[in-house]
């Protein structure tokens, strides 16, 4: 599907085309929204003349099976009613989705693009390929020339600058430094949120991401700390930090930048590092290129990218992004009641894990034993221990230490097992994990559904159809099907031939002193 058609033609400009000019010259697809009131003004009165289309509903009803799985039109329609500068940004957007992502990526929304790579592939390296890294965005890509760029610092910190690429990567001013991170969006398993109970149903805000929203990369950059200390410190009163992205970000009939903040004390830590280069790589484009934000442990949304501008504040941002999305609701809030303050901000990523092969619904002939493969994360330490069950959780089995990968600060594990499987028929199939500090996951994808349907962190459950060929009458069936040359698959076609030949029925029910007792 080509992002812009055809909703491209059905799309009708309503009165004369605007012009906003891009900011800065070689920063294409950036303008700048926050500095500019009146313009944001501008840019309301102009999307409250649409009627947008209203987005799909994806949650009563079963997903469509196309890839792109929904396409963002609405969300192409607010930046083609921004006229010639952001117009461009849902073409330019699926252009790099080409350019720079897996050819086999599952497209969650293509525009803005958010995208996981297919379940197998992502656990079997521990660091996950940049063409492979899920992708989440919030608007287009703005393509920015390395020769123009730099970004500012500013607010409370004593000495605000302005800071180009070159002069971070001048290592006689900045200590350099490489992290094995995982970066983790807080929808990664939210269709499961999502099948069981439907929630705010925002095709951007709550994507149908899959287990694929996670991904782990050997980040370069520099501290936060370094570069604020670069900056004559903090001024009295600063207690966040406020990040801001070149791409427009459209809610409720407001344009805005992608903004957010994190609290202080996680920069002094040198747990926030502004970083150009992905697994040995300048970022990618669609990664935030030239420059972005790595927050080690927090939920991906803080990891800004495309970065611009770095405000030293006193409060958490008000931006939407940071006070009305992301938010941990009880399970009793939704559209009936809800208000940003009655939920808390998702910051450090809990515990979690999936099983990203066997797949739910796959049908599998085994000698006894089964191989899972997954990831295990833990924003705030590191999975201890990677425990999986075959009866839904009743009997757990350690993954043994040697089979995990290597333990980090702030990455997450993949694992395998070989699981004993004795039992045939429909299993299932459940992972949990233990970090360092005794944290593990709820049971049940109830036990923590909340309206924004974040943080899927329930034990990961597959559902799959177990045939033991270790089984005299299960090896019986399976040669039937080989000596004629037929197959098994898929099990819910029915059988063509028996199994047993009437003679061996009735010599069965003998045996069984037959359907009815004696009188
Ligand atoms: N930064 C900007 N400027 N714009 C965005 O849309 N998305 C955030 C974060 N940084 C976003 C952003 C979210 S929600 C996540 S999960 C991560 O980027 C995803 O990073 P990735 O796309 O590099 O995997």
């Amino acid at each position: 599907m080509a992002p812009a058609e055809p909703n491209a033609k059905a799309f009708e400009q309503k009165g004369e085309e605007p012009f906003f000019a891009e900011e800065l010259p070689g920063w294409c697809g950036y303008v700048e929204w926050e500095k500019y009131p009146e313009k944001k003004k501008q840019a309301a009165d102009i999307l409250s003349k649409y009627d947008f289309p209203v987005p799909p509903e994806f949650q009563f009803e079963p997903l469509p099976k196309t890839n792109p799985v929904l396409e963002g039109v609405r969300w192409k329609y607010y930046h083609y009613a921004m006229g010639a500068t952001l117009r461009d940004m849902p073409d330019i957007s699926w252009k790099y989705v080409q350019k720079e992502k897996s050819p086999d990526m599952i497209h969650v929304l293509q525009f803005p693009y958010n995208g996981e790579p297919p379940r197998d592939r992502l656990v079997t390296t521990e660091i996950t390929p940049n063409a492979d890294h899920f992708v989440r965005n919030h608007g287009g890509i703005p393509e920015i020339d390395v020769e123009k760029f730099f970004f500012n610092v500013e607010g409370l910190v004593n000495t605000p600058k302005r800071i180009t690429l070159k002069e971070l990567q001048d290592e006689s001013i900045f200590p350099r430094m490489t992290k094995t991170v995982t970066l983790q969006c807080s929808g990664t398993r939210r269709i499961e949120q999502i099948h069981e109970y439907p929630g705010d149903g925002d095709e951007l805000i709550n994507a149908p991401w899959g287990e694929g929203a996670i991904g782990t990369a050997r980040w370069t950059g520099v501290s936060l700390k370094k570069v604020i200390k670069h900056c004559g410190g903090i001024k009295d009163g600063g207690k966040h930090v406020e990040f801001f992205g070149a791409d427009s970000y459209f809610k409720k009939g407001q344009v805005y930048n992608y903004a957010v903040s994190v609290p202080m004390r996680k920069v002094k830590i040198n747990e926030v590092m502004l970083a150009w280069e992905m697994n040995g790589e300048p970022l990618p484009k669609i990664h935030g290129y030239p420059l972005r934000v790595v927050v080690f442990g927090y939920i991906g949304a803080r990891s800004c990218k495309w970065l611009y501008r770095v405000n030293v504040i006193g409060d958490p941002s008000l931006a939407p992004v940071q006070m009305k999305e992301y938010i941990y609701y009880s399970p009793q809030m939704g559209k009936h009641n809800v208000t940003y303050s009655n939920g808390f901000s998702i910051q450090t990523m809990p515990v979690s894990s999936a099983i990203m092969t066997p797949i739910n619904h796959d049908q599998i002939i085994h000698d006894g034993k089964i191989k899972l493969t997954g990831w295990a994360y833990s924003g705030s330490g590191w999975p201890e221990r990677v425990e999986v069950s075959g009866d839904g959780g009743g009997i757990w089995y350690e993954v043994p230490y040697e089979k995990m990968s290597k333990k980090y600060y702030h990455a997450w594990r993949i694992w395998e097992y070989e699981m004993p499987v004795d039992a045939e028929g429909w299993l299932e199939f459940c992972v949990r994990t233990w970090d360092d500090a005794l944290n593990t996951q709820p049971t049940y994808v109830r036990s923590a559904w909340n309206w924004d349907l974040h943080v899927t962190s329930s034990c990961h459950r597959v559902k799959i159809y177990s045939i033991n060929r270790t089984k005299e009458m299960t090896a019986k069936r399976l040669k039937q099907f080989e000596e004629r040359g037929l197959s098994i698959w898929p099990i819910t076609r029915p059988m063509p031939f028996d199994l047993e030949t009437e003679e061996e029925y009735l010599q069965q029910m003998k045996l069984r002193e037959g359907r009815d007792p004696e009188e």
